[in-house]
């Protein structure tokens, strides 16, 4: 395999396309590729859709990997990737040109996209629940005539209202339920969603949707569940948590969920309650400071990870949370055993 580094564009001539191999989970579709358009734009006009959000190389979201061949991104970017993502062939398919014949990996069902399709609307807050001194639980009612569902893991875009900036948030509730949708959100001392929804937001207020978004979810089938969030990047998990229940998995599902301080935590009656109806699922609750709260460890969600979470080889990772906590939790996973291709993450990176 060769992977091109992510080189300034060479000049291809005018006229020449390159063959690609795009590898959903379901299925696979060619395209061709001609010089001097990206991969994104060659495979909407063929008609075979890929996730994507900014399509300007920020969100990552339409994140590709190369398997065979090279795909290249203009040099002097910084990308959403981690250089050791960008060696392993991930290239962001809004940015990338082919060069050559190549095959890109993607870890989504192309079914998705057209189960789900992307809408926009206008939702009201029906719910504003603090759950703890910097979390508060957003519910929204979606109109009935708008036909709008979710594979659970999935996100969607407020526009914060007064504004033109938009923020993304991972559904916290199960996909079932495809009008009435809750999310948890981190209420940061300053930023602009932050700030709306301290001192400004109430029940009755509307707001501007785009969504469902994004790949994160669980595998088609999934085997042992090992779920690691960080803050609020618990809210995908108690998603894909009632997606495996309705499921009745009889996997192991493990969720170990990481909080900084103790006016961060919340939910935890919420998986006390989660546990009681799912036998198989063990979750672990831990701090980085110092606590008397039964049953929370003192750690990260990253230090509590025993090679016993990775004992068997079908499990499968999914990680949420602040970009850095994911970097850690996937090179611990790896020096674990696990391999790169069965851990799923899902960054909540700042806009
Ligand atoms: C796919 C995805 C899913 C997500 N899901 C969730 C979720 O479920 N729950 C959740 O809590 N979050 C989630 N996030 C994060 C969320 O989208 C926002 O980034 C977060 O809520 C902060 O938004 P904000 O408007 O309050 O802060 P922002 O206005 O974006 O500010 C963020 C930080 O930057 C600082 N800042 C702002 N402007 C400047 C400036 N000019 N110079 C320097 N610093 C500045 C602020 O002080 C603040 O600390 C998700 C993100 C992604 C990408
Ligand atoms: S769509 Fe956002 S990085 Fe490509």
């Amino acid at each position: 395999m060769t992977i091109a580094p992510i080189e300034a564009l060479p000049d291809t001539p005018a006229g020449t396309t390159s063959r690609v191999r795009l590898n959903y989970t379901d299925t696979t579709r060619e395209i061709d590729v001609p010089a001097g358009t990206t991969v994104l734009e060659a495979a909407e006009a063929a008609g075979a859709r890929l996730v994507s959000q900014c399509r300007i190389g920020t969100c990552g979201t339409c994140v590709g990997r190369v398997s065979t061949g090279a795909l290249a991104m203009p040099e002097g970017r910084v990308y959403p990737l981690r250089a050791e993502e960008l060696s392993e062939g991930m290239r962001l398919l809004c940015q990338a040109h082919a060069l050559g014949e190549t095959e890109v990996d993607l870890d989504y069902p192309a079914a998705m996209l057209d189960e789900h399709p992307v809408v926009t609307t206008t939702v009201k807050v029906t719910g504003l629940t603090w759950l703890a001194e910097t979390v508060v639980e957003l519910a929204v009612r979606l109109p009935k005539s708008i036909p709008f569902s979710f594979r659970s893991g999935q996100y969607v875009r407020f526009r914060i209202p007064g504004t033109d900036e938009w923020r993304s948030y991972s559904m916290a509730s199960g996909e079932r339920h495809k009008r009435r949708l809750a999310f948890t959100i981190r209420v940061l001392p300053t930023g602009a969603m932050s700030d709306y929804l301290r001192t400004a937001a109430a029940v009755g207020d509307e707001l501007d949707l785009e969504g469902p978004m994004g790949s994160f979810g669980l595998e088609e089938q999934p085997g042992p569940v090992l779920m690691i969030a960080g803050g609020t990047g618990l809210a995908p998990m108690l998603s894909m948590l009632e997606s495996l229940q309705t499921a009745r998995t009889r996997n192991s599902v493990r969720l170990v969920f990481g909080c900084a301080r103790q006016g961060d935590l919340f939910h935890l009656d919420e998986l006390d309650a989660r546990r009681s109806f799912m036998p198989n699922l063990d979750v672990r609750v831990v701090l980085d400071e110092q606590t008397d709260r039964p049953g929370v460890l003192v750690g990260n969600p990253v230090s509590v990870l025993t090679a016993e979470d990775v004992a068997d080889p079908d499990t499968s990772a999914y990680l949420c949370g602040p970009p850095a906590m994911l970097d850690a939790a996937r090179e611990r996973l790896q020096q674990l055993g696990l391999p790169r291709e069965r851990i799923h993450a899902e960054h909540f990176l700042p806009s």
